[in-house]
């Protein structure tokens, strides 16, 4: 928020929608005070990885945190569809993926009018600044990001050469995420706790550029761990995740829903004896969809014996099928409208680039390109 006194100073904030890189969302003028109040967001900025199927553990980990950080921040929120194809080399496939995600989050509650929601592919700027950066970025701090090292000592491990099966996309990803990022003047980067390190690549990348010219052409950007979401676990035990294969989808179908829901691994404690909610997956899954007074009668049920695990599941599954119905409906309806869909995501990327542009105008007067 920012006080002032000068017409000249708010018209010149409006016109450019934005003051030392914060967005302007709102302007009022308090007669009392003589001042105008001009109100100032911060940035929030995230890319979704289009990878698969989304599922509970995305929600709770990912998607539901960010969503409550748009409330706050001016948020822009991305489908990283180039760092896909990295991986992704079946076009079905990706095609699929990115309208999944897409969809998805917008059925999770995602606003496009409020969260500017576009495709990283759509955004040619970005392509611009990442051949900058690359630049100014070290071939030494590339060969210590984390999953290129990973996928070296995987070679080293069974005897192949060091970089077989690496492609220049992998090795140099950190900077096209830090292209994503700073191209948007992004305060804060929501992530989970695996991509730290490349929000702190980003962070190194801006001030290099920063610090070659003596002044503050691109801003750096701070981390949001999500470090306290909720750990959600999969069917059996360890956190769900794709690579695992243990996981409750957020879209299937009723039916689908419940088998997979019944597929949840147990002890082989017999239907008498008492149980123990604390340590139990199906109950952990249980607290994050059931209301309080739910959760204080299936724990009393757990407790005093007398309730197998298929009756657990099958209260499991009422209240998650409960607590997804809505969603799932919104997300059928928008992947049965692709175009619909792909428009919402276009007009997201209308906004975006004149955003992106502007950094890359920015960085390039600073170099002397321009
Ligand atoms: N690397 C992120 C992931 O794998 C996805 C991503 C791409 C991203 N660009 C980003 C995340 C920019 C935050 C900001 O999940």
């Amino acid at each position: 928020m920012v006080l002032t006194r000068a017409a000249g100073c708010v018209k010149k904030i409006i016109r450019a929608g934005e003051f030392q890189g914060y967005r302007l969302s709102a302007y009022i003028y308090n007669s009392f005070l003589n001042h105008y109040i001009i109100v100032m967001k911060k940035i929030s900025l995230t890319g979704i990885k289009p990878t698969g199927e989304l599922h509970i553990g995305n929600y709770f980990g990912a998607i539901k945190p960010a969503l409550e950080l748009a409330k706050e921040y001016d948020a822009r929120y991305f489908i990283a569809d180039y760092h896909a194809l990295n991986t992704m080399k079946d076009p079905k496939e990706l095609n699929t993926t990115i309208r999944h995600v897409a969809a998805g989050w917008l059925a999770c509650g995602l606003d496009p009018e409020k969260v500017i929601f576009y495709r990283q592919s759509s955004i040619p700027e970005t392509f611009e600044l990442t051949v900058m950066l690359t630049a100014f970025t070290s071939k030494g701090l590339m060969n210590r990001a984390h999953a290129y090292k990973d996928a070296v000592q995987k070679n080293i491990d069974k005897n192949a050469g060091a970089d077989d099966g690496v492609n220049m996309g992998l090795f140099t990803y950190p900077i096209l995420m830090a292209a994503d990022i700073i191209i948007f003047d992004s305060d804060i980067v929501p992530v989970g706790g695996d991509q730290k390190q490349h929000i702190e690549m980003a962070q190194d990348i801006a001030q290099s550029v920063n610090a070659c010219y003596g002044q503050q052409v691109l801003k750096v950007p701070q981390p949001g761990i999500q470090e306290n979401s909720a750990v959600v676990p999969g069917l059996d035990g360890r956190k769900m995740s794709k690579s695992y294969n243990n996981v409750i989808p957020l879209f299937a179908p009723e039916k689908t829903l419940r088998k997979t829901i019944m597929r949840i691994a147990t002890n082989s404690q017999t239907v008498e004896e008492p149980k123990n909610p604390d340590t139990c997956r199906i109950f952990q899954l249980y607290k994050l969809f059931a209301q309080a007074a739910e959760q204080q009668t299936l724990a009393e049920r757990y407790r005093s014996g007398g309730m197998g695990w298929g009756e657990a599941k099958e209260e499991l599954f009422r209240v998650i099928n409960r607590g997804l119905s809505s969603s799932r409906e919104r997300y059928d309806t928008y992947m049965a409208d692709i175009r619909s869909l792909d428009k919402i995501l276009d007009q997201g990327a209308e906004k975006a680039r004149p955003i992106a542009g502007a950094t890359v105008k920015r960085f390039r007067k600073a170099a002397g390109i321009d």
